[in-house]
Order: C-alpha cells, then structure tokens, then sequence
C-alpha cells in the first residue's frame, strides 16, 4: 500500500499501537496506521510510521465500528425524543460509527424534499456516520429521485395505516417493488399484518383480559408471518431484494427459510433485546419493555441463536426507539413501542463472546461486515487497508453495570437496566478522529458524515 520511501519521508495523521486487532484472518498484536481518514497500514508494527498523533492501546481489542443498520434518530418535529447530536453521542458511547435512520418520524422521510431536509438538519449535529432509509413516496415516480439521493433503501410499515401507500393492496406494492428492484435497492419491511391485529385486537378486547395479555396476544408471531410470507410471494414476483426487520420468533425464520427455498432475495435482522430477554420482562419493567415485535417465548431466544450460528439471522440491530419518559409513563396500551438501544448493543453482545456463546468474529460479522455488504456501505465494516479507520477500543475484560441514567440517549431507561457486563468501550473513532473517550464526547457537533449510497 505504502512504499519504504513514502515511509520515511511521509507523517501519518495517527499511529494507534500495541492493540490487539481484529481480522477475519485472526488477531493481531499491533495496530493501525491511519492517514486521511484510511487505514494505510495494519501491522505487528505501525510505530514505524512518523505520526501526528499515538495512541497507545494496550492490549485493548480493536473492531471495525459497528454499523447500527435500524436506528430511529427521530429529529425534526420528534426531536423531544432524540436527536442527531443525542443520538449520535449515544451510537458513538455504543460503539457504533455509522447508524441508518428510519423514516417513521415528523415529518416522514417519504418525499425528496423531507429528505433533504433531515440531511440538512443532520448535517452540522452528528458525530458519527449516517445514512438514510426513505418511506415509499405518495407518487411512485419519486422512487427514483429518491434513490439517486442516496439512500440505503426503502423502508415499509404494513401495520401503520398513516402510511401513503395502501399496503393490502397487493398489485399496488408490486409496482413499488418492481421500481425499487430498478433502482437496485432493498426494501425492509416491519414484518406486521394489519388486518390480523385489528381482527385479533377487537376479539380480545371482549375478553377479561390484562393490558399486557391484550398487546402480547394481538401481535402473536402468526402475524409476523404472515406478513413475511405475503411479501416474499410479491418480492419473487418483482425480482426485489427484501430485508426483514427485527425478525422475533421461530416461526419467521422457518418462513424466511422457505421462501428463499423458492428463490426469494432476503436478507433479515435481529435485536438484542429479542434474543436476550423474553415476555416475563414485560411484567418487571411493564411499557418500559413494550416493544414491537414484542417480547416474545424463551424458545423463541433459542430458535433467533439457531437463526445466527445457521446464518439465516444475517445482521444484528439495536432498533434504538426513544421516547420521552412521559410517554412511557402513560398505560399500557396507550404507551408508545420502543426503547432506546444503541449504548446496550455491544455490551451486551460482547458479554456472550466472554461467556463464550457467541465467537466474536460471528459478533463482527452481524454488526460490521454483514450490514456494510447488505446496504453497500463502501470501504466499511472491516479493518483492512484502504478502508475508512471507523473502529472502536474496547476493554473487553471490564465488568460494569448498565445505568441508563449515562445514557447520552434522551431516553434514560433500559430493559436492561442493572445488567452486569463485561466489555466496555473505551474509545470509538470515525475515519481515524476520535469522538469519545472513557465514556466523553472530544469533538464538536458535526464531525460525523452523511453517507449517500452511489448504485
Ligand atoms: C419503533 C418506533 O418507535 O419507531 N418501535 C418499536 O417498538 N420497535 C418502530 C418499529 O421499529 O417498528
Ligand atoms: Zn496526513
Ligand atoms: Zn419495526
Ligand atoms: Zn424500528
């Protein structure tokens, strides 16, 4: 990459030494050496560049940053909830240096014009990389224009009837499909079946049934199915490449298997929170674990870890979903789904590496590798040379405790409050500049990029 002479004669912008790197060809005890935002060099030795800057690891493991590929920045008229400088404070604490934001916020990312807008206001708030999902425009001529603004796909909500387009109907979202497919892009989609949960909520709502039973019982895994079916026929038909969100039970990954038995192109995603915690949660934390999907068996956590080590589940995901503490605090089924998730991923994953559930490089492989190739993230999700240097320092031997009250996220609660953990991010960097260290934000408001997918 680097000829003996440039070597010499060249300073590098930073030299980061005596980690332990993370390849796919296994770890290496050295580090990087980083010079425009690119790693130029991974070695035993990088010290033998002249630098601007070292940084001493030692024996801190270091990652590829990890790409949040589900994330709900919220900002415009939802910034109460979160923002881009709070939510990219909160990716940076994680670990995360690149987060793809969903359109469901105020005004929808489902026009060119709101989403030059969200650029706009991203711009000169984030500290980490951000890419864009769009919502299906109202007309379907703007799939287009859209996709040449550079976002990583569509994203579709079938349950949500505030939606622009008629998600029953199902001629109508095979043209969509087939303009997506055009373009060359995927659609994700919120696995939920509309007509199945109003049947399913008027049913129960006759019965003497709790709150929790009620919500539980009229999102049961049937209508994630069924969804995931519906849309995979439609998917084959229009030759589009789907991605399913936040997949959550047993049932899902045997439809999602097959249907790519008939050739279906899908790719899907799981949560944490779906693989770590089960419905029993709901009645310790109450709306503070209401979630979508929710919370489901303990045989559905066993059957989303078959779905990771068998390679069905290709990527993980936070869905960070923040909302304000008051909203939360309103009954249950009036509380709104979601919680925050960014500054739980990691530690909570690398807490199964050092439990030995999960090899790390499968754990880099769903959070860097996996999303960069799926979304086309260039130069990303690994640490060779000529990529961009977005890695995070992790400690991977300190034990701690969640407090969300640390959160960076507005949203100061957590499922996961009071977890104990082990591995804790010490440093994470974009493009070789570091946003945080030992838990503080070092860099202003806008240093992170906005990422335009080229196609
Ligand atoms: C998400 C939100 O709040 O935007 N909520 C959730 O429960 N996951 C929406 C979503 O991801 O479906
Ligand atoms: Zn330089
Ligand atoms: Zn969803
Ligand atoms: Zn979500």
């Amino acid at each position: 990459m680097i000829d003996a002479m440039t070597m010499i004669s060249s300073t590098v912008d930073l030299v980061l030494k005596n980690a332990k790197v993370f390849t796919f060809h296994g770890i290496i005890t050295g580090g990087v050496a980083v010079d425009n935002g690119k790693i130029v060099k991974l070695s035993k030795e990088p010290e033998i560049f002249r630098a601007d800057e070292v940084i001493d690891a030692k024996g801190f493991l270091l990652l590829p940053g990890l790409i949040d590929s589900h994330v709900h920045m919220r900002d415009l008229q939802l910034s109460y909830k979160e923002d881009f400088y709070t939510g990219s404070c909160a990716a940076a604490a994680g670990g995360i240096t690149t987060v793809i934001d969903m359109p469901n916020t105020a005004p929808r990312t489902s026009s060119f014009k709101a989403l030059r807008e969200k650029k706009a206001e991203a711009r000169n708030k984030i500290v980490v990389n951000v890419a864009f999902y769009a919502g299906f425009p109202s007309r379907l001529t703007e799939v287009k224009q859209l996709a040449k603004e550079g976002i990583v796909g569509f994203k579709m909500y079938p349950h949500d009837p505030s939606e622009e387009v008629d998600f029953e109907n199902e001629e109508q979202v095979r043209l969509y499909f087939e303009a997506v497919a055009e373009n060359n892009l995927p659609v994700s989609i919120h696995p939920d079946d509309l007509e199945t949960i109003k049947k399913l909520q008027s049913e129960l709502q006759q019965q003497k049934l709790s709150d929790i039973e009620i919500f539980l019982g009229s999102h049961p895994p049937t209508s994630e199915r069924k969804a995931i079916v519906k849309y995979a026929e439609l998917g084959i038909k229009a030759g589009c490449r789907l991605h399913f969100c936040h997949v959550s039970s047993m049932e899902s990954l045997a439809a999602i298997k097959e249907e790519q038995s008939k050739g279906a192109k899908i790719t899907c995603e799981a949560t944490p929170h779906h693989l770590l915690l089960t419905e029993e949660e709901i009645k310790k934390h109450e709306t503070f674990s209401k979630v979508l999907p929710p919370l489901r068996s303990q045989n559905d956590n066993t059957a989303l870890w078959a779905g990771i080590l068998d390679g069905t589940i290709n990527i993980l995901v936070s869905d960070h979903a923040p909302h304000s503490f008051s909203e939360k605090q309103k009954p249950f089924l009036e509380a709104p789904s979601g919680f925050p998730g960014l500054e739980t991923m990691l530690p909570t994953m690398l807490t199964k590496v050092a439990y030995g559930d999960l090899r790390l490089e499968k754990l880099v492989e769903l959070t860097s590798s996996s999303p960069a190739k799926i979304f086309k993230l260039e130069n990303k999700g690994m640490l060779i040379e000529g990529y961009d240097a977005d890695m995070v320092l992790v400690d991977v031997k300190e034990k701690w405790k969640i407090d969300p009250e640390k959160f960076y996220s507005k949203s100061k609660f957590s499922p996961f409050k009071d977890w104990k953990v082990v591995g804790k991010v010490r440093k994470t960097f974009i493009k070789g500049l570091c946003i945080i260290s030992d838990g503080k934000i070092v860099v202003p408001k806008g240093v992170g990029s906005i990422i335009n997918i080229s196609h």
